[in-house]
């Protein structure tokens, strides 16, 4: 029995392999039902008590040896097999986490595609700008109180250039460079000197609308912008044009549409009037039309100015609006399946 053990330990000890298959075959070829030691366990079972007393220790000490042996050679077969090779087609595979759009992404782009549908293009213009596209030509009188209306950033030592506060002055500059008809959207971030708070932020995004062609009329005005509540509050929804004041609009108006009053956060949203301030819109005065080579008697046109982080505070009820440029990715991912 005694040599019978040794040999089989010095078996074990020199048996060597990196495939996992013959791994398997030594592990029942020593351990298996029929295997070696599995046999000399079958022999000690029939031997006298002092005999198994001798022989116990030992033949334990095997079986745990081969056994130490088989999981160790198994581990370095596999890790051996996967650095080789690279392909265990078994393995998982890696996790990609995935971007989302951001929710004010998320409304400029349903705005775009609404516009966009009915045959408005697209353009763009600079952020930092000079008076003349942001005021003068927008029909804001030189030290007119209309320009407070706008707390302006200004450019350090160049009263002249400032962040523009508002999308409006796209349409100065696409009056610059094309003729009517002309149908055109433009999104993009606007800066104002205001006070950080819930409402409003220093920066913000608008979208711009402007349309000019011969006969264009208020009515066309209040059609567009039905067919674009509609398009993006859903096919019943219910819009008033509000009276208001523009420089550069005449006559000017504000559009709300009807959000409801049902619970105590239709009251909140609403100022508890059920109705939903969205955009700023009127008739191209003709002064603007001037200044921007067009001529006032033989063309007319609408314009409006759409606040999009509005939209999109009501749209996803988010409470604040400053949640919006924190970039916490708790909230942002909330938006993956948005759209
Ligand atoms: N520029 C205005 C603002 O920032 C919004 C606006 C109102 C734009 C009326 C327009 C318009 O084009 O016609 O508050």
């Amino acid at each position: 029995m005694k040599e019978r053990i040794d040999l089989l330990l010095r078996e074990v000890e020199e048996f060597s392999t990196k495939a996992t298959a013959e791994v398997e075959s030594f592990r029942v070829e020593m351990l298996g039902k029929k295997g070696k030691i599995t046999s000399l366990f079958n022999d000690f079972r029939e031997m006298a008590g002092d005999q198994k007393k001798e022989f116990g220790r030992p033949l334990n000490e095997l079986k745990k040896f081969a056994q130490e042996k088989v999981s160790e050679l198994k581990a370095d077969a596999e890790e051996s097999s996967d650095s080789v090779s690279g392909e265990d087609l078994s393995r998982p595979a890696n996790f990609t986490s995935l971007g989302s759009r951001h929710p004010v992404n998320l409304v400029k782009n349903e705005i775009v595609s609404i516009f966009r549908s009915i045959g408005f293009n697209v353009s763009a213009g600079p952020e930092i700008e000079d008076d003349w596209h942001n005021f003068t030509a927008l029909n804001f009188p030189e030290e007119h109180p209309a320009r407070d209306m706008q707390d302006t950033f200004f450019v350090e030592r160049d009263p002249d250039w400032a962040l523009r506060t508002h999308t409006s002055s796209v349409q100065v500059r696409v009056m610059e460079n094309s003729k009517p008809p002309i149908r055109t959207i433009s999104p993009g971030r606007v800066f104002r000197n205001e006070a950080i708070s819930a409402r409003s932020h220093c920066f913000f995004h608008q979208v711009e609308g402007l349309y000019i062609d011969k006969d264009v009329s208020f009515a066309d005005l209040k059609q567009t912008l039905l067919y674009f509540a509609q398009e993006f509050f859903g096919p019943n929804t219910k819009i008033r044009l509000r009276p208001s004041y523009f420089p550069f609009t005449e006559p000017s108006a504000e559009m709300d549409v009807y959000w409801g009053l049902e619970n105590e956060r239709d009251y909140r949203m609403t100022k508890g009037t059920g109705w939903l301030e969205v955009l700023g819109c009127g008739m191209v005065d003709p002064n603007v039309l001037k200044n921007n080579g067009i001529d006032p008697e033989v063309y007319s046109g609408f314009a409006f100015g759409i606040g999009v982080e509005r939209i999109a505070l009501h749209r996803f009820q988010i409470p604040d609006i400053r949640m919006l440029f924190e970039n916490d990715l708790r909230f942002l991912e909330q938006f993956k399946a948005a759209y």
